[in-house]
């Protein structure tokens, strides 16, 4: 058999983009409250209140204006407030996951649901939440793999200190870690600290208004010795705790043989390969400190932060596994397409989704070999799918034959990684297991799920659940441990 005994088998979300009741049980409002729908054309946009107080927006991912506030436009249509309501269906959800045979679930807690500002106080009836979701999922024997940070910041913290360009914010999350590890020091094994690192800085998800690059990596810092901070933390809390890194990660091939197009592809692969070695290896690999040095960016550190990350490092490495990408030197030999929160460049030899994202099922075991044998760590692949439109047919069902496919592929590709590269890995939770807001366009339309939310990009919809087909169909691939995938 490919996969070991206990290989976690399951499916991810993100509290932001599935759980909903955003303004529920003493919830504070988070920077993605504020970040409307859009499409595959149209950018989502962060609303925000001017100087003047009045509404205002700005493209996702793009600065906001000195003196900008987050604020919510009533106005206007938010996705993310019900999402898919988690909120008030978990019970009903978590039932159809241990239908299917979960063996893990992947969730992030809200941080604005716990901390409404992110500071010292604490909602009780947040935390309530998430024990009684905890308790549902051990009762069925699903272990929760928690995300403590899906790229939501609270607002007051936005506001306030710019995000993670202030360094009190390490301290505001710490917080919210201890909070969590010690109430849950019992029920949850699996944590992750932040979710796709090297995209977090971002879109000003996390509160950083001013996005160039001195801010990004001052930011990116602040996170890394956060995570540290939290990984020792948990430690100490629980030696048992495995608490993971999450990378998404991209493979990049060069579109010749040519050097220099081999040589731009390392450089693609060496920006995602930063994030993990300073959270993995402990500290920060040379070219990017050459970097930093040729481009004038500095880095504010506290005299422990070296210390502190060479101290913290993580029990395994998450990643996120949607696609690949092709780097040349002239980028005018390149057709781009759209990605994984970037543009990426066309490969002649691979398919698109059609949200235009590359299908590369091989990839996902080069991926896996490149980080093993780099890392020689133990690796999960927290998320992996395909966005797709989903038809329901008038006897109400959604054959989503497409969605199979994709992920069957993905699966044999993993399995050679595990049985024939001897690569050490965890388990695989499938991205959006239910149907929720895709983070790139806030659309509804764009389905991952094995089971089927009715709502619209509208927010029309009863919210009812429908297992699609892919539901048997997963289910039969963990109850044969991933032996049939047929
Ligand atoms: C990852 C994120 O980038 O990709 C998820 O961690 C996101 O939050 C997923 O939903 C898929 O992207 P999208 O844009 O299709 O929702």
């Amino acid at each position: 058999m490919a996969f070991p005994e206990k290989f976690l088998w399951g499916g991810a979300t993100a509290a932001n983009q599935y759980e909903g009741g955003f303004k529920e049980g003493g919830k504070g409002i988070s920077t993605l409250d504020a970040i409307t729908g859009g499409s595959a054309k149209t950018p989502r946009m962060v609303t925000y209140k001017n100087v003047l107080g009045e509404y205002e927006s700005c493209e996702s991912g793009k600065s906001l204006p000195d003196g900008a506030i987050g604020a919510i436009d009533e106005s206007r249509y938010y996705p993310s407030h019900i999402a898919t309501d988690f909120y008030h269906h978990y019970k009903e959800d978590i039932a159809l996951f241990a239908e299917m045979g979960f063996k893990c679930f992947r969730m992030s807690v809200s941080w604005s649901r716990i901390c409404p500002n992110g500071t010292d106080q604490i909602n009780e009836e947040g935390l309530q939440f998430y024990d009684c979701v905890i308790d549902e999922l051990l009762q069925y024997g699903i272990e929760p793999v928690i995300t403590i940070n899906h790229y939501d910041t609270p607002m007051y913290l936005a506001d306030r200190f710019d995000g993670w360009s202030d360094r009190r914010l390490i301290d505001y999350y710490l917080f919210l870690c201890e909070i969590l590890f010690n109430r849950y020091r019992d029920k949850v094994k699996y944590w992750m600290t932040f979710n796709e690192i090297n995209y977090m800085h971002q879109w000003g998800k996390n509160g950083v208004h001013n996005m160039d690059e001195q801010h990004k990596y001052q930011a990116a810092h602040h996170v890394f010795v956060a995570s540290a901070k939290a990984v020792k933390l948990g430690h100490q809390i629980n030696p048992d705790f495995k608490i993971g890194m999450m990378i998404a990660y991209i493979p990049a091939y060069p579109l010749s043989s040519r050097p220099e197009d081999v040589m731009e592809a390392m450089e693609f692969s060496r920006e995602q390969e930063f994030y993990i070695d300073v959270q993995a290896r402990g500290y920060y690999p040379p070219f990017k400190l050459k970097e930093f040095e040729r481009k004038g960016i500095h880095i504010e550190k506290g005299s422990e932060d070296d210390n502190i990350i060479a101290n913290g490092t993580v029990d395994f490495i998450g990643f996120s596994y949607y696609m690949s990408t092709v780097c040349a030197k002239d980028k005018n030999r390149l057709t781009y397409t759209d990605g994984n929160q970037l543009l990426a460049a066309k490969n002649p030899y691979l398919k698109t989704s059609d949200w235009g994202w590359t299908i590369d099922p091989e990839g996902l075991r080069i991926s896996l070999c490149q980080l093993y044998e780099r890392y020689h760590m133990p690796l999960f692949i927290v998320e992996n799918g395909m966005g797709a439109e989903d038809t329901l047919e008038h006897d109400g069902t959604i054959c989503d034959d497409y969605r199979i496919s994709y992920l069957r592929e993905h699966i044999a590709a993993m399995k050679k990684a595990v049985e024939l590269d001897g690569v050490e890995l965890m388990g695989y939770t499938p991205w959006g297991c239910i149907d929720l807001v895709s983070a790139g366009t806030g659309e509804m339309k764009k389905r991952y799920g094995f089971i089927y939310v009715d709502k619209d990009d509208n927010g029309n919809g009863t919210l009812e659940r429908r297992k699609k087909k892919s539901f048997d169909w997963y289910k039969n691939v963990i109850t044969t441990n991933g032996e049939n995938i047929e």
